[in-house]
C-alpha cells in the first residue's frame, strides 16, 4: 500500500507509540484487503465499549492508549454495558459499574463523544451521501451504506478506533464504487408490515452471505430500514443493500446474476425459527437497534391509556440523545418498564437478571441466546406491548 510522507512518519513512530501502533494496524488491514492507499474519513463509530464484551484486558489497553492519543475526526461510541446514570435501577453490580466507568473515562479522554448508541445517525453523527467513514457496529454500518449512502466497511472495534485516531481508513471494499453494485436480486412477494422488516433482513442475510442485494417490492421508512439492516447483518455478512419499490428495478443493474424470492410462507417459517421458547417470559425488551423518536412516539401512543402489567420486567433501550428529545414519551414508557439509556439488552449483563426474554428484533433473537444465555420469544412489537400492559 502506498503511504504518504506524513503517514510514513507516523508509522516510524515520530508522532508517538500509540499512533505508530494504530497506523501499523491500518497498514496491515489495508494490505490484507488489497487497498492501494489510505483515504481520509469524516467520522468513526467505535465498538468495544461494554465491559461485558471487552473484559479487563480491554480496559487496560484503552487506559494505556488514552494516555497519549486523541481522536482526529468526529468519533461516537457504541452502547456500553449499563445506563451511565441509572445503572443501579437496571440491577447492575457495583463491580461491573466501576470497570465500565473506567472504559467510558478512557474514551472520554481520547475525545470520543459518549453517545453510547448503535444509532449514531439519530444523535449527530449522520454522514452524507458519498462520505467515507469508518464505522464498527454492523447495524449502523448497513444503515450508513444503504440509507445514508455513505461508504464504510464493517470495521471491528480496534480498526474503528485506529481510524478515529489516525483519521483515515484503507481504500478498499465498500469504499469502492464497483463493490457497491448488487450481485443478487431479492423479490419480496408480499405486502410487509413494520414487524416483517426484521424477519426479511434475517431471511435475506442467511441467503446472500456477503453479497450486496437489490431488494425489490418494498419502500421502507427509516425505522424499517434500521430493523432490516440490523437483522441482515446478524444472520449473514452483508454490509449493504439497495432497495426499490418495483421489481423491474432489477433490470437497471447488469451486475445481477441471480434473483431469489421471499414470500409469506418463508417469513412465517423464519419468524417461528427465531423463537426458542413460547412462554414463561421474565424480561420484555424493546430497542434493538436503539429506538428512534418516531418509535418512542408510537409506543407511547399505544401505552398511554393502558395500565402496567407488573408480571414482566421490561427494558426500553435507546440513546440518551433520543431520550432527551422526547421527555413526554419517556415518562409514559417509564410507567411500564425501565428506560435503559446508553446500553442494550445484548451488551448489558442481562444473563444476571433474566433467563427468558421477549424481543421483536431478529438481531436480538440471534445474540440473546449466545451472549446473554437467554431463551427467546420472538414476536411482534404489538404483542410485546400487550404483554407489559393491560
Ligand atoms: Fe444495538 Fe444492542 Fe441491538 S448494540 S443493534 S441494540 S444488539
Amino acid at each position: 500500500m502506498h503511504l504518504t510522507k506524513d503517514e510514513e512518519k507516523i508509522l516510524n513512530g515520530e508522532e508517538g507509540e500509540t499512533r505508530r501502533r494504530m497506523m501499523e494496524l491500518l497498514v496491515v488491514l489495508g494490505d490484507l484487503s488489497g487497498a492501494e492507499k489510505l483515504i481520509p474519513i469524516s467520522s468513526a463509530q467505535i465498538s468495544g465499549a461494554s465491559y461485558k464484551t471487552i473484559s479487563e484486558a480491554g480496559v487496560e489497553f484503552l487506559e494505556e492508549i488514552s494516555n497519549d492519543a486523541k481522536v482526529t475526526v468526529k468519533s461516537t461510541l457504541n452502547p456500553v454495558g449499563m445506563d451511565l446514570k441509572d445503572w443501579k435501577t437496571l440491577g447492575i453490580s457495583e463491580a461491573f459499574a466501576t470497570m465500565q466507568m473506567r472504559i467510558v473515562d478512557a474514551y472520554r479522554k481520547m475525545g470520543v463523544e459518549l453517545t453510547c448508541t448503535c444509532t449514531p445517525y439519530f444523535v449527530g453523527n449522520r454522514p452524507g451521501k458519498g462520505q467515507h467513514i469508518a464505522w464498527a457496529e454492523s447495524s449502523a454500518v448497513v444503515f450508513a451504506n444503504s440509507v445514508l449512502e455513505a461508504r464504510t466497511n464493517k470495521e471491528g472495534g480496534p480498526s474503528a478506533l485506529a481510524s478515529a485516531l489516525i483519521g483515515k481508513t484503507p481504500y478498499s471494499g465498500l469504499h469502492l464504487e464497483d463493490n457497491r453494485l448488487p450481485r443478487v436480486g431479492v423479490k419480496i412477494e408480499m405486502q410487509p408490515s413494520f414487524d416483517d422488516y426484521s424477519v426479511f433482513g434475517y431471511a435475506i442475510g442467511k441467503k446472500i452471505g456477503q453479497e450486496v442485494p437489490l431488494i425489490t417490492g418494498i419502500s421502507p421508512e427509516e425505522d424499517e430500514h434500521k430493523a432490516l439492516g440490523a437483522a441482515m447483518a446478524a444472520s449473514g455478512a452483508a454490509s449493504m443493500y439497495l432497495s426499490r419499490k418495483n421489481h423491474s428495478a432489477c433490470r437497471e443493474f447488469d451486475t445481477i446474476e441471480e434473483i431469489i424470492s421471499i414470500d409469506k410462507e418463508e417469513i412465517r417459517e423464519t419468524r417461528e425459527a427465531l423463537s426458542t421458547t413460547t412462554n414463561n417470559v421474565d424480561m420484555v425488551t424493546l430497542g434493538c437497534p436503539h429506538l428512534s423518536i418516531r418509535e418512542m412516539t408510537s409506543v407511547a401512543k399505544f401505552l398511554k391509556r393502558r395500565e402496567p402489567n407488573r408480571k414482566y420486567d421490561s427494558w426500553f433501550c435507546l440513546s440518551r440523545g433520543v431520550a432527551e428529545q422526547c421527555p413526554r414519551q419517556v415518562e409514559i414508557l417509564r410507567r411500564f418498564g425501565k428506560i435503559a439509556c446508553d446500553t442494550c439488552m445484548v451488551v448489558a449483563p442481562l444473563e444476571k437478571l433474566s433467563k427468558i426474554s421477549a424481543t421483536d428484533s431478529a438481531k436480538a433473537a440471534v445474540y440473546l441466546p449466545t451472549l446473554c444465555n437467554q431463551r427467546v420469544l420472538y414476536t411482534t412489537r404489538k404483542e410485546l406491548l400487550e404483554l407489559i400492559s393491560k
